[in-house]
């Protein structure tokens, strides 16, 4: 399977409501970045389900190399 697209080179801030369901984009396809739009079908990428802990801003990775997905970790700086 080919490496994900890598949809922008930095992470997009967004504030996440406690305990709602968002569905994060782990193709890099999606054309509503951070989230899944199902662009994925057929590319062997599924999305990554996950609920917010807390109310507060999150770093969405976008360059989909993260090692924590969905957060950024940093790893958007060596490409
Ligand atoms: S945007 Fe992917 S690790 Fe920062």
């Amino acid at each position: 399977m080919a490496d994900p697209i890598v949809a922008q080179k930095e992470p997009i801030e967004i504030e996440l409501a406690e305990g709602k369901r968002y569905v994060w984009c782990r193709c890099g396809r999606s054309g509503r970045q951070p989230f899944c739009d199902r662009s994925h079908l057929g590319s062997g990428f599924t999305p990554i389900v996950f609920r917010a802990k807390r109310s507060r801003r999150y770093s969405l990775c976008c360059c989909k190399r993260t090692k924590n997905p969905p957060y950024c970790d940093g790893s958007h700086e060596a490409l």
